[in-house]
């Protein structure tokens, strides 16, 4: 099963793809990505996502080609690639032009999409559920690199996810530069309490998932109550439940937090994944096939 590229239009294998070291995505990350699946072959929430990407650019301040003419040339490299499930990556650099730090140097971008055979985490982290580490790393504040913008500097997360292995652990919690939780190094966080599903708001400077919202509203489908609050990684670990959402991940739960200096990881619901993830993730597939009959 191949995975195919599309460099600025044309099809090529990844050892083809090659793009130049004078882009801007290659010196500064200057490019906004989104990353979406497939379900039976078909891409799942397409307009979410290029909304979100184009919700990224603006906040960079790159222009992009027209959303219908970067969703047909994904359809038509899925096509090429003809892999049964697909993992599409779509990124925009803001190009090459002038060699130079200001992007109003470049008036030019670059389309790539890489489209990969679908690769699904291990079942069995669904039964046994995560183990997040609390890392010393902090996410962005708002006001720096806001990580509402999915853009291809992703150093933040790559180094806390460095950590997060460092400490034993399957992925990294950040916290805000005042202590707050806020999301994982590529997925977003929940809770649960007392029947209440809380979440971080997104004011606290995250990513604002396609999964997220969808599971949100899945949750008061099921008459949960759902809020977006402001907590510390203490609410987590105390929580009943905790489950992270992504594309790939769908909801997955979290059983055991890693926390520095302490010698064991603390376990979350006595270390055994939860009733709503469990309860949610299977809304999320039921979620999934009605948007599928309704394609
Ligand atoms: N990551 N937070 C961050 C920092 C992310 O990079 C992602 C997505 C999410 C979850 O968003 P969504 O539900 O829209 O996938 C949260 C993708 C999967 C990635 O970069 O591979």
């Amino acid at each position: 099963m191949p995975t195919l590229v599309s460099l600025d239009g044309r099809l090529v294998p990844p050892e083809q793809a090659l793009v130049p070291v004078l882009d801007r995505g290659f010196l500064y990350g200057d490019s906004v990505y989104e990353v979406v699946r497939t379900y039976r072959g078909t891409l799942f929430e397409p307009g979410k996502h290029l909304a979100r990407l184009q919700r990224s650019a603006a906040l960079i301040g790159l222009a992009l080609p027209p959303l219908p003419d970067i969703e047909a040339e994904a359809r038509r490299t899925m096509a090429a690639a003809g892999n049964p499930e697909s993992y599409v990556r779509i990124i925009v650099t803001r190009g090459q032009g002038t060699f130079g730090l200001s992007p109003h140097l470049s008036d030019e971008r670059r389309l790539v999409v890489i489209v990969r055979p679908l690769e699904l985490p291990p079942p069995e982290l669904y039964e046994r559920g995560l183990r997040l580490a609390i890392v010393g790393i902090r996410r962005n504040p708002p006001r720096a690199l806001d990580p509402s913008a999915k853009t291809g500097n992703y150093l933040n997360s790559v180094l806390a996810l460095g950590q997060a292995k460092k400490m034993g652990a399957d992925d990294a919690i950040l916290l805000d530069l005042v202590g707050r939780v806020t999301e994982l190094s590529t997925s977003n966080v929940f809770f649960v309490k007392g029947g209440i599903v809380v979440t971080p708001a997104l004011a606290l400077g995250l990513l604002d998932g396609v999964t997220r919202g969808i599971v949100m509203e899945l949750a008061r489908g099921q008459g949960l109550y759902v809020q977006e609050a402001f907590h510390g990684p203490e609410a987590l670990a105390a929580a009943d439940e905790v489950f992270v959402t992504s594309t790939i991940r769908e909801v997955m739960p979290c059983t055991q937090i890693v926390f520095a200096g302490e010698p064991e990881p603390r376990l979350v619901g006595g270390g055994a994944p939860g009733p709503v993830a469990k309860a949610l993730r299977a809304a999320f597939a039921g979620y999934v096939e009605k948007r599928l009959g309704g394609a």
